[in-house]
């Protein structure tokens, strides 16, 4: 899709003067450092971290370029890939008038905000099989679209959206589309980064989150075109990762093959979970997934939730959710952690 970013931007953006961190003026690495207000002593219960980190964290970009094979410079790093959920609202949405779309059962970040920014939302529902409904979704086009979420695989739902209708909505919709692959290290699908060459209206999202368990340190990344990679940074907060997040991120990056091998623990235990929610007979449905989780549908799933949550197994009750009546998401846990659920669903069963 042809697409000039500059007309999707909020028109107040363009001229507006990013702040300057001392960082920012003075970018050498060597002197004496009297200008930005730090503490020159630091803590001695926890060391070094007295000086503010990387503004653009550019060690950290480079190695995840490596690994991604995205170019540094389309590469935003955020707090979370909350954070860059939030910062594409706030540079492409103008408050009241303009829209997202947004298509549910999805991440219910999206929604909230839209919400916190005052943009509304348009809510076209994926189909039964929670495929994307293509056709609608076009017609759920006006002139104040300006962003479309797709999130695959899904959350709450556990599958990946075809390829060819991501591609063809990437080509037709006329704004940003946003396609978060938090869980793609799961999927054993390609990411769509590789796809970011032709199409400069793609945002792609991925999370440190997830398959590399990094939860605590907050660490989201956006990939997309320079132009809007620099949009986004221009409207961040000087400092939005910590420098204990970029240190011990970039340890992580240094041993890949430990996250590749808690993936593909985590594919087997989600195989293990399936064969065993499928002995259990108020389990009436395993969705088939391509997360790290499974949707379940049973019986009664606020009945089922609550007497789980009185063995202290914590589940997330997906039932008041779109498309998703009686469903249960379960994140797949080790393997002691799955046969402790699977025996009280079984001793529920009875
Ligand atoms: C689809 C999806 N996107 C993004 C996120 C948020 O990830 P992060 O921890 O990077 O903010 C989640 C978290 O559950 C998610 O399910």
């Amino acid at each position: 899709m042809e697409i000039n970013i500059n007309i999707l931007l909020r028109p107040h953006l363009a001229a507006l003067k990013p702040y300057a961190s001392a960082r920012d003026e003075y970018t050498g690495k060597e002197g004496v450092f009297l200008d930005a207000n730090e503490n020159p002593f630091g803590s001695i219960t926890v060391e070094n971290f007295n000086r503010y980190p990387d503004p653009y964290q550019q060690a950290l970009k480079e190695r995840i370029s490596e690994i991604k094979g995205v170019p540094p410079d389309q590469l935003f790093l955020g707090n979370g890939s909350d954070e860059a959920i939030d910062l594409l609202f706030r540079a492409f949405c103008r408050p009241g008038v303009d829209q997202a779309i947004l298509l549910p059962p999805t991440y219910g970040m999206y929604e909230v905000s839209a919400g916190i920014n005052d943009v509304q939302t348009v809510r076209v529902p994926l189909t039964p099989e929670f495929q994307l409904d293509t056709k609608a979704i076009l017609e759920a086009v006006t002139s104040t679209s300006k962003l479309l979420f797709i999130c695959s695989p899904n959350n709450p739902s556990g599958n990946n959206m075809r390829r060819e209708d991501v591609l063809f909505l990437i080509n037709h919709f006329p704004g940003i589309v946003v396609v978060d692959e938090a869980y793609t290290d799961f999927s054993g699908e390609a990411s769509f980064t590789t796809e970011l060459p032709n199409c400069p209206n793609l945002l792609v999202i991925q999370t440190f989150s997830k398959a590399w368990g990094l939860a605590s340190l907050r660490l989201g990344m956006a990939f997309a075109s320079q132009e809007i990679i620099r949009i986004l940074n221009k409207i961040k907060p000087p400092y939005n990762i910590s420098g204990l997040t970029q240190q011990k991120v970039l340890e992580a990056l240094g041993d890949l093959t430990h996250m590749e091998v808690m993936t593909k623990d985590i594919l087997r235990e989600r195989g293990f979970l399936e064969k065993g929610l499928a002995e259990v007979s108020l389990v009436e449905k395993i969705y088939p997934s391509d997360a790290n989780f499974l949707l379940i549908k049973v019986k009664e799933a606020k009945k089922t939730y609550n007497e789980l949550v009185d063995e202290k197994i914590i589940v997330r009750d997906r039932s008041n959710v779109l498309l998703c009546d009686e469903c249960l998401r379960i994140t797949v846990g080790t393997r002691k952690e799955n046969e402790f659920l699977l025996e009280t669903l079984k001793k529920l069963d009875e």
